[in-house]
């Protein structure tokens, strides 16, 4: 292949990525957005192999790692369970991280290609920012990869002096980078790469090891921002302008959606990464922190629930984590199905963070067949609650949790909530009166007008299933 027809197949992936891109904004459009990147990805790769800067020498090397490397990712694809999703993002991530950080060391010692003057100190910039941003991503995603598998604890770890020390580490990386824009030989400068390098992988493993448990849905948006600005800087290392484009697209997009979660949870972007909220366990009210639920809460049965179900006329059905974990939206659609051709007005309302990904819940509904225009977000629905004679929530906790609007000093005080509490009667659906991700407990569970129907959400779904079918 040339090198101009290569050029043109890599603007023909670029335009598919980005078209790919805007259909994954909808989930009407989700499923053709995947294809046009799939469609992408595939001309990228053919017009890399096939094109001017890989010999025949390169092509065995590659066609292994293609075998190997795809193997891995459909092994995994099909092995994974939708809620442990972000775990493999993260796990992802990393390995774009890795994968700079490999493409930095090797573009610095490969002598075949000879820079000199502006040229070599720009080399030089690229290859220190490239290894310092993959290094960042990369025991930064590993880091991520633990607390979201809940190998690693969520409490957030806050070092005495935590600001001070990253302030140092910086002015280290800045004073090293000098040394070895400066150095003389290759030998030179790798001490300087080396010791950078170390501190980045140590700055990843501190910065997110700082963040809480709550704060993960942030972390994971910026991290895949990080990782596209580390494809990005290898493209500079190795002069491919789609990794440039592509990794620019992916480091932008994931910005604007760290943004959007950071909104979310009223959060601000710079204090989510100073670290330290969300750490677990909740603080007792006597220690001046979060006040404890007072109350009862009472339990209800599936046949009542069923009842009230089919005794309203407005419903609105809030899904969370634990509509994941059960794998209950087949049932919770069954449920909407029979409701709506009973005249009920059924309508879901979706937070933005709720579940264990962005759009989690959005995904599973969809693929539960539910209709598109009665999945409502928060922002849409949230008015509506008071008109509503029963809320439903599935498994959901954080995002239900009214100490969020009432308790200033409660860790997710702040964060925008599902009013669910409004309905005339709200019922939560889960096992016990455990806490949510947060670790935050909710007073929700004891309100005057709140039942809460315990057990496994699609055994207990099923049970209201079959009472409202006799
Ligand atoms: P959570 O607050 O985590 O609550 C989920 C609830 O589901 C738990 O309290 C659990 O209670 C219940 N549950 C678990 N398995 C169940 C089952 N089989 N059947 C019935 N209930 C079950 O979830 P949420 O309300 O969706 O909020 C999401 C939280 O995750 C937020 O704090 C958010 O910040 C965080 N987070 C979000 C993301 C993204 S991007 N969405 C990423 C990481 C973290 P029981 O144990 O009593 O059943």
């Amino acid at each position: 292949m040339t090198s101009s027809l290569a050029t043109v197949a890599y603007l023909g992936a670029i335009i598919l990525f980005i078209l790919s891109l805007g259909g994954l904004s909808n989930p009407e459009t989700a499923r053709r957005g995947n294809l046009f990147g799939m469609i992408g990805m595939t001309i990228a790769v053919l017009a890399t192999i096939l094109g001017p800067r890989v010999t025949g020498a390169g092509i065995p090397w590659i066609v292994g790692a293609l075998v190997i490397g795809g193997a891995v990712g459909l092994y995994a694809a099909k092995k994974v369970q939708m809620t442990q999703m972000p775990e493999l993002v993260a796990l992802m991530h990393s390995l774009v991280g890795l994968a700079a950080c490999l493409v930095g060391f090797a573009s610095y010692v490969d002598t075949s290609v000879v820079f000199t003057g502006a040229e070599k100190t720009i080399h030089s910039v690229e290859i220190y920012i490239g290894i310092l941003i993959g290094a960042v991503t990369f025991s930064g995603s590993v880091v991520a990869f633990g607390k979201l598998s809940g190998r690693i604890g969520g409490k957030p770890l806050l070092l005495p002096g935590r600001h001070v020390i990253n302030l140092i580490g910086l002015l280290i990386v800045l004073w090293f980078g000098r040394e070895f824009v400066n150095a003389p030989t290759v030998q030179a400068g790798m001490g300087p790469l080396l010791i950078m390098t170390v501190i980045a992988l140590l700055f990843g493993v501190h910065m997110v090891m700082a963040i809480g448990g709550a704060d993960m849905p942030v972390v994971v948006s910026m991290l895949n921002s990080y990782s596209g600005w580390a494809a990005a800087a290898t493209g500079f290392m190795l002069g491919n302008d789609l990794l440039i484009v592509v990794g620019a697209l992916v480091g932008s997009s994931g910005a604007i959606l760290s943004y959007i979660m950071c909104r979310a949870m009223n959060r601000n972007f710079i204090s989510v990464i100073a670290g330290g909220f969300g750490g677990g366990a909740p603080v007792a009210a006597a220690a001046g922190g979060a006040a404890q639920p007072q109350g009862e809460a009472v339990p209800v049965s599936a046949v009542e629930t069923a009842e009230l179900l089919r005794e309203a006329k407005n419903v609105i059905i809030v899904p969370g984590y634990g509509m994941a974990v059960a794998q209950a939206q087949h049932t919770v659609f069954e449920i909407t199905k029979l409701l709506r051709e009973k005249g009920v007005n059924v309508r879901f309302g979706i937070h933005p963070v709720a579940g264990r990904m962005p759009g989690h819940m959005n995904v599973l509904l969809a693929e539960a067949k539910v209709p598109y225009d009665i999945v409502l977000e928060m922002d849409e629905i949230n008015e509506d609650f008071s008109d509503t004679d029963v809320s439903m929530v599935i498994g959901a906790n954080d995002i239900v949790n009214p100490s969020a609007q009432d308790d200033p000093a409660s860790p997710i005080a702040g964060m925008p909530v599902l009013e669910v509490w409004k309905a005339k009667t709200s019922i939560v659906m889960k096992r016990s009166m455990a806490s949510g991700y947060a670790g935050v407990d909710n007073p929700l569970f004891y309100k005057d007008n709140n039942r809460m129907l315990f057990g496994d959400a699609k055994k207990m779904l099923d049970e209201v299933l079959a009472v409202l079918k006799a």
